[in-house]
């Protein structure tokens, strides 16, 4: 098929990238290298240099017969969405408007968004099922489910198909180590261990050790990137074999907490590591886990790649070339 990756410059969207030409489809990939790197493009793929804010270039970029986009452009910090939302108003809600419209207009059927599992908001139960209430707590929260609202519209209206991928914590690179980019200045905790390992930054802070966890620490559900990456490629299969929409949690349900991925990760560089325990980063939940059952009832998905070592290594092999 033929497949249009906005943000496929990107961490995930690379990985994205990769999967769909390991399966031998086509990919244009269109990214304004905001946060994207020339450095995660693949000579296999076209590249189009451009911005969804700019209608008449993204439209003319989605010209020429796609099968399918895949939009995973987006800001997705959740604590600047907070204090800056205009920024994810005009790039995340007006650049999908933009992606959406220029389907349509290109006559692309197929819609791959990522979402997040910041739709949910305070769980009220665990482990996250696609039909828990969606109560974002962050802007970013909410600009994934406004844009998960307008994909119905567009699916009732005008016939477009979607899968919504609520991604739990993205982590991880690809497992044969073809991609290489790096985040900056990033704030998940995966990288930002990596930094430190690799003496990027000098300590890992820890966001509270008061949580009901096992440990006190934060927990979470921990998704390799490459596992992420199948996804995409099994949900386009998906829509555009059953002419149907679907929203999945996307996740490896299982719970790690922070001061797990710290050990774990001291043990795999055979670096320090060292890690303060400061407050609780406001916003912060104690535990989120996935139920990923439909995903792998619908989609035939589980995740492969998601264990902790493997999270944790195939990220070193990443970082320790830049200490
Ligand atoms: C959040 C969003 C998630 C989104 C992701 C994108 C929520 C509930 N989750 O994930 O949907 O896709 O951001 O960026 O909004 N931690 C530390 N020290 C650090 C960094 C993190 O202790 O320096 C802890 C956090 O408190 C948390 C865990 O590590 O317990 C993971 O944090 P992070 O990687 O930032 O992701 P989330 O906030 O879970």
């Amino acid at each position: 098929m033929n497949i249009l990756i906005i943000g496929g410059a990107g961490y995930i969207g690379s990985h994205v990238a990769r999967e769909f030409l390991d399966r031998g489809h086509s990919v244009r990939v269109f990214d304004n290298l905001s946060s994207g790197l020339r450095l995660n493009l693949f000579p296999e793929a076209e590249f189009i240099h451009g911005d969804i804010l700019d209608y008449t270039g993204l439209s003319r970029a989605s010209a020429g017969g796609f099968d399918a986009v895949v939009h995973l452009a987006a800001f997705k910090a959740v604590g600047e969405s907070m204090i800056k939302p205009e920024k994810y108003s005009v790039n995340n809600i007006n650049g999908t408007i933009n992606i959406l419209n220029a389907a349509v207009e290109g006559g692309i059927k197929n819609i791959i968004f990522s979402s997040s599992a910041a739709v949910f908001g305070r769980p009220e139960y665990l482990p996250l099922d696609e039909t828990h209430p969606t109560n974002p707590e962050s802007y970013y929260g909410f600009t994934k489910l406004e844009i998960e609202r307008f994909l119905g519209w567009y699916d009732k209206l005008l016939g477009i198909r979607f899968a919504a991928l609520r991604y739990f914590n993205a982590a991880g690179y690809d497992v044969k180590g073809r991609i290489k980019g790096l985040e900056s200045n990033p704030t998940n905790l995966i990288p930002v261990i990596m930094e430190a390992a690799s003496g990027m930054r000098k300590e890992v802070e820890v966001f509270g050790n008061d949580y009901d966890t096992p440990d006190g620490t934060g927990v979470r559900d921990y998704v390799h990137v490459s596992d992420l990456a199948i996804a995409h490629a099994m949900a386009l299969d998906y829509t555009s074999k059953n002419d149907k929409s679907i929203t999945v949690n996307l996740g490896s349900e299982t719970g790690i907490s922070v001061l797990e991925i710290v050990e774990a990760a001291r043990r795999i560089t055979g670096k320090p590591i060292p890690a303060t325990i400061v407050g609780r980063r406001a916003g912060d939940p104690g535990k989120l886990t996935a139920t990923s059952k439909k995903a792998r009832e619908l989609l035939n998905w589980t995740a492969k790649y998601s264990d902790l070592d493997t999270l944790i290594k195939t990220s070193w092999d990443v970082y320790k070339n830049q200490q």
